[in-house]
This record gives structure tokens, C-alpha cells and sequence, in this order.
């Protein structure tokens, strides 16, 4: 199932990490920016229990979160939507999936895998591209070999390509993306899209 972002500000943000005219300095704001409104819908269903806490004023009943959260960026690009999930919510462990193109075989090949425990978490999987959707299907894989069963992707901008391959392989894994584009063209770039990710995140 795939949740686009539906407001005026993801469209202005988005807006502006195409321009190719966009600086890195400001790519990487407007990347935390779209990031953040990623975040909150992936964690919009998120477990709560009830406490109860005084104000300066009375007791009262609050609601604090009651799910562990893992988030798991993709390296390397997945990295520029870490800190700012991390600012949201600071109790959040941390896995680190580095996939590479196998180019023998034409698929994702992880290079380095570091996982925290994820039984009974709610995983955030973060890459900011969902282009061949190859590298999400093999970090689910992955993360449901290791434990991992209520896993949300979350993109940027995906490809229809892309969420074909994931809905079909993990049907059970919600994709929340900042935008739908057209196709992928015959260098598997997101087209409109935005470039490549990494490199407008660094510079490179
Ligand atoms: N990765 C990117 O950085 N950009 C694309 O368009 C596709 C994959």
C-alpha cells in the first residue's frame, strides 16, 4: 500500500529538492523538512499507554509512545533522513543496511548489515529514492529475517517500478512517500526525480 504526502508544504519542499538549481546546504534542510512529515505518518498509528503526570497545576492522564521504534537508513543516502528522525524521537535505535548492485547478478548485495534487536518494534526503513525498488525488497528481506515484523518504508519520491517490486514481494509493508513520479528512465533514474540523492546530499 502506498501513502503519498498530501500537503501544501511537502509539495513546496519537494518542489524545491528538484531544483537542480538547490544548493546542498539547503537540500539537506529541505531533506530533514520532508523527512520529519515522512516520519509522523509512518508513526501516525504508533501504540500509546496511558500515565498519568501533574501539571504544575493537578494530576493528570497523559499518553506517551509504547513501541519500541528501530529506524534503519539505507547507506549511504538514507543517512541525511537519520538525525532528524532521531531529534523527533530520541529513543530510537539505530541499524545500518549497506547495499551495493551486484552487477554479476543485477541485484542489491549487502555489503554491511548492523541490526538491533527488532522483535516486537515498529521499524522505520528509510532510503530517499525508491527507484527499482531492488534495494528496499532485500532490506526487508533482511530486516524480516532478523525479526523484524511491522516494517514501514519510507521514500521521498518513488517510483511506480518501485512499488510494483515491493508490493509484490511485502505486501504487508506500508510505503509512505513524499511523491509518486513517472517511471524510471534507462539509467534507473527517477524521472521527474531530483537527480542523484547522494550526491546532492554531499555535494558529490
Ligand atoms: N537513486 C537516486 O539517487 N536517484 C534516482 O533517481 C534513483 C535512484
Amino acid at each position: 500500500m502506498l501513502k503519498t504526502l498530501d500537503h501544501p508544504l511537502a509539495l513546496h519542499v519537494l518542489t524545491h529538492l528538484r531544483d537542480k538549481t538547490t544548493k546542498p546546504a539547503t537540500f539537506r534542510r529541505l531533506c530533514h523538512h520532508v523527512s520529519v512529515m515522512l516520519a509522523l505518518e509512518a508513526t501516525r498509528d504508533l501504540a500509546t499507554r496511558e500515565v498519568s503526570i501533574e501539571t504544575p497545576l493537578e494530576t493528570c492522564k497523559g499518553r506517551v509512545l509504547d513501541r519500541p521504534l528501530v529506524l534503519v537508513p539505507i547507506l549511504r543516502a538514507g543517512l541525511g533522513m537519520v538525525e532528524i528522525i532521531v531529534d523527533l524521537f530520541p529513543d530510537v535505535s539505530i541499524g545500518y543496511i549497506g547495499l551495493e548492485r551486484d552487477h554479476a547478478t543485477a541485484r542489491a548485495r549487502s555489503y554491511y548489515c548492523k541490526l538491533p534487536p527488532l522483535e516486537g518494534t515498529r521499524v522505520l526503513l528509510v532510503d530517499p529514492m525508491l527507484a527499482t525498488g531492488g534495494s528496499a525488497v532485500q532490506a526487508i528481506d533482511v530486516i524480516k529475517q532478523r525479526g523484524g515484523s511491522e516494517i514501514r518504508m519510507l521514500n521521498v519520491v518513488a517510483a511506480p517500478e518501485g512499488v510494483r517490486a515491493v508490493e509484490e514481494k511485502h505486501p504487508d509493508v506500508p510505503i509512505i512517500a513524499g511523491a509518486l513520479d513517472r517511471a524510471l528512465n534507462d539509467r534507473k533514474y527517477i524521472l521527474p526525480g531530483l537527480g542523484d540523492f547522494g550526491d546532492r546530499l554531499y555535494g558529490t
